[in-house]
């Protein structure tokens, strides 16, 4: 039994202020101002800064993550080098090491507030060593941060020897989540194939989906279209993700107008990479470069529920990250354009309570009754936690603080201003807007 933990004056994602929180036996008791503090309750001024629910990564690979220049880096900067990369490293992968890499990851998404993470692992190995890793980091990490994974056949489906056996095999073990992987089957009939035997695999056991599709700048990649097909067909409706979509944003804008509507009638979620696809994609163009990222304020002014996911930290595709999904909400603004500050919530939403409701997650979020897992961030509203990428003061899980990290802060020594000679700078605001003021 752990201490109540009372956690006075903090600020919350919707601009309320001197809100208190209590969180007692993991989970949060009552948030109001001024609440009473239960007995031997741990006390913890907040000091005016906002509490967030945690962050929530819906699409990342954790079996490579930080594996980055084993055996090279990859030259070509493109998607196919790093499939090829990683298909050079995954002979010498052992369950030791992918667990070790994977466990320090997790160390930095916990000091970074992420506590839950949707990751594919690559199915296309008969020794299945990632998914063997995976599941057991999955039971080592449960009581800090929950880990959801997705059998993900990397080298295709019906492309690679074994991949569907492979698939099932994980699937039996205890692997929760359908993947695929269409565009990069064959054929555009062998990926339709692909994702009619995933969904009805998935159908028949009562699994949801996230499958990559279209990840690609060929605007006539259109498996999205099948995917969303089955998904009705099966009556899979609001349990199917299609993760990248990016050749979406070179389809011709009349094809899209009838696509997205297809999407929303199937419910179909949507997860977005911007840091990885606005670095991976483009890569054959001149000028202009295309930018890769699927059309996400179309899709959200559509009714989709869109999130945002890192996909890599520190592997054959991408050598930056560090577990920062404030990082990822910004380059996804900054690609999408969305800087009214009503987007800008809506892509702080992308990293935090949409991606809840894609991985499912139960209990999530700051009312009364949810567990009591939260951040507290060095910002006071959502624009200014994305904007500076703020530190994240507190990390609480289950009612028990479990990260701590200093706030940033400069002391400037300015000799020559008259005015002042010594002080502190943290760039924030005392002032943020309010959601009111805020539509440009
Ligand atoms: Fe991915």
């Amino acid at each position: 039994m752990t201490r109540p933990l009372l956690l006075r004056d903090a600020t919350l994602p919707d601009g309320r202020q001197g809100v208190d929180l209590l969180a007692v036996d993991g989970r949060i008791a009552a948030v109001g101002p001024a609440l009473a503090a239960p007995e031997a309750a741990e006390t913890v001024d907040a000091g005016g800064w906002m509490l967030s629910p945690p962050f929530v990564d819906a699409h990342f690979h954790l079996d490579a993550a930080l594996s980055h220049g084993q055996p090279r880096v990859n030259a070509s900067g493109t998607l196919l080098e790093g499939i090829a990369l990683w298909g050079e490293l995954k002979p010498a992968l052992t369950e030791e090491a992918v667990a070790a890499r994977a466990l320090e990851y997790c160390d930095w998404a916990i000091a970074r507030g992420l506590l839950a993470i949707r990751s594919h692992v690559d199915v296309c190995d008969d020794r299945l060593v990632a998914v063997r890793a995976l599941l057991a980091v999955r039971e080592r990490v449960r009581p800090h941060l929950d880990l959801q994974l997705v059998a993900f056949p990397q080298d295709g489906l019906l492309r690679a020897p074994g991949a569907l056996a492979n698939l099932k095999r994980a699937l039996d073990l205890g692997v929760e989540v359908v993947g695929g992987i269409p565009h990069f089957e064959r054929t555009a009939s062998e990926g339709a194939e692909s994702i009619r035997l995933l969904c009805e695999l998935a159908a028949a056991r009562g699994l949801p989906v996230d499958m990559h599709c279209d990840e690609s700048d060929d605007p006539l990649s259109r498996q999205v279209e099948a995917l969303a097909f089955h998904t009705q067909r099966l009556g899979l409706q609001g349990r199917v993700t299609g993760s990248h979509l990016t050749s979406m944003h070179s389809m011709d804008d009349y094809y899209v107008s009838k696509l997205i509507p297809l999407l929303a009638e199937a419910e179909l979620c949507v997860v977005a990479n911007p840091l990885v696809n606005i670095t991976l994609q483009g890569r054959h163009d001149g000028y202009p470069k295309r930018r890769g990222m699927t059309r996400v304020p179309e899709l959200l002014a559509a009714g989709i529920v869109v999130g945002f996911g890192h996909d890599c930290v520190l592997d054959p595709w991408y050598g930056l990250g560090s577990a920062d999904m404030l990082e990822v909400a910004s380059m996804g603004l900054h690609v999408a354009q969305m800087t009214s500050v009503a987007a800008q919530r809506q892509c702080y939403d992308a990293v935090t309570v949409h991606n809840a409701r894609i991985l499912g997650l139960p209990g999530y979020g700051l009312e009364p009754g949810c567990r009591a897992d939260f951040v507290l961030l060095q910002a006071r509203s959502p624009e200014e936690a994305i904007r500076l990428r703020a530190q994240r003061l507190l990390v609480v899980r289950g009612g028990t603080i479990v990260s701590r990290m200093a706030p940033a802060r400069a002391e400037l020594t300015l000799p020559g201003r008259p005015d002042r000679q010594a002080w502190g700078v943290d760039f924030t605001r005392q002032a943020p807007l309010r959601p009111a003021q805020a539509n440009r």
